[in-house]
């Protein structure tokens, strides 16, 4: 298999551990594993925690952990659940899976690149629905994405909330990509990892798994609950015969998750609701102060304040270019930003991301760096 470098991870890897401001993660803040087990009696889960059994586990995933994301679904049972490491296991396993070359597919975009990467890798011709941009806020049209079906479109991808632009299609548009994935027995994979993140819980579209046998549900620990290091993700779906496919192709992945995740993962489940909203808290303390700050650079930053989730887009006025603009930021300041080429869409946006705590200290020091790169522009 011959696949692209996945860009944003790449600079991710050189930058992340390096950066003293993260100012564009996409995870919420996390915890340690003290303070997961302080959630629940703390003595009795450290006991059971280090008497785990250290062997493979069940290939679908442990039991309980399934039965635990069941109640995440309205109409799903545990064993319409496949587990893997990570969302990103879940994408590569299931496009393996079903798509083939010269299928045609629809997809999100901008997108986090393995939506549509992995299509791409195996030959198959990928339509961009491309996202529509206001002053005001990012939109996605029903009726841009109606033109780009085809007669053999046999997948239609989508993301919301969306990375990057923290957009939310209204439930009614939903409600229509569902209708037509269903009329025209198109498949959908729904990727929800940053469901539970809507900043008013009426914003909140129903997992697609649940109103649709052929949609499948993308769901993970790290973003809404903060737990990226557990790298638990999962698949949702009422088809059997694509989760007997991809638990088969797993054998060739990852076979198993770690146990120790698994538990840890059961664990924080089960206290699901408080780490949730511990983090949508982060989120709407942090964006209070992101409101101020844009206002007071309202001449070089287009702020469209998302309607969920941990991350958007920013715009750079001026036609200054975001890869020059983020280079110097992180070389300068230390601050890392990801420039929209990243992400293959143009170059006058940066990703942001809130999620996390000590946001109003790297906030500061990028006012700090703006003041400084305003006052060498007007000299
Ligand atoms: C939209 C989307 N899907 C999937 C993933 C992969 O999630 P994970 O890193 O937990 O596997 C990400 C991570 O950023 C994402 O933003």
């Amino acid at each position: 298999m011959k696949i692209s470098d996945f860009l944003l991870e790449r600079y991710f890897n050189r930058y992340e551990f390096k950066a003293p401001y993260l100012l564009s993660s996409s995870d919420c803040e996390s915890i340690s594993i003290r303070d997961l087990l302080i959630l629940g009696n703390y003595k009795e889960s450290l006991e059971k925690l280090q008497d785990l059994w250290l062997g493979y586990t069940e290939s679908e995933g442990n039991p309980q952990l399934r039965a635990e994301i069941a109640k995440l679904y309205s109409s799903i049972s545990s064993e319409q659940i496949l587990c893997f490491s990570g969302a990103e296991e879940g994408i590569f396993v299931f496009l393996n899976v079903l798509l083939n070359p010269d299928d045609h597919i629809i997809v999100q975009y901008p997108a986090y690149q393995s939506l549509f990467e992995i299509a791409n890798s195996i030959g198959c011709n990928v339509s961009k629905w491309i996202v529509e941009e206001t002053d005001t806020e990012w939109q996605f049209n029903i009726e841009t994405m109606k033109d780009l079906l085809q007669v053999n479109t046999k997948l239609i991808i989508i993301n919301q909330p969306h990375n990057p632009t923290g957009s939310l299609i209204s439930k009614d548009d939903f409600q229509s990509i569902i209708d037509i994935a269903k009329k025209r027995k198109i498949y959908l994979f729904s990727d929800e990892v940053y469901r539970l993140l809507e900043y008013s819980p009426s914003f909140r579209l129903p997992p697609a798994c649940d109103l649709y046998e052929n949609a499948i549900s993308l769901g993970v620990l790290s973003k809404a609950f903060g737990l990226a290091g557990l790298r638990i993700g999962w698949i949702a779906t009422k088809n059997a015969e694509l989760l007997r496919k991809m638990s088969a192709f797993k054998d060739y992945t990852t076979i198993c998750n770690s146990a120790p995740s698994e538990f840890l993962a059961i664990l924080a489940l089960r206290h699901r609701k408080h780490l949730v909203h511990r983090n949508l808290e982060i989120i709407k303390k942090n964006l209070k102060y992101l409101d101020e700050f844009f206002m007071d650079y309202k001449d070089l930053f287009e702020w469209k304040k998302p309607r969920a989730g941990s991350i958007t887009l920013v715009k750079l006025k001026n036609d200054i270019s975001s890869e020059n603009f983020c280079k110097k930021v992180v070389d300068e300041a230390g601050i890392l930003l990801l420039p929209s080429t990243l992400y293959e869409y143009g170059d006058s946006h940066f990703r942001l991301g809130f999620g996390r705590k000590n946001l109003p200290e790297a906030l500061s020091a990028f006012r700090n760096f703006v003041k400084e790169y305003q006052n060498g522009k007007e000299k």
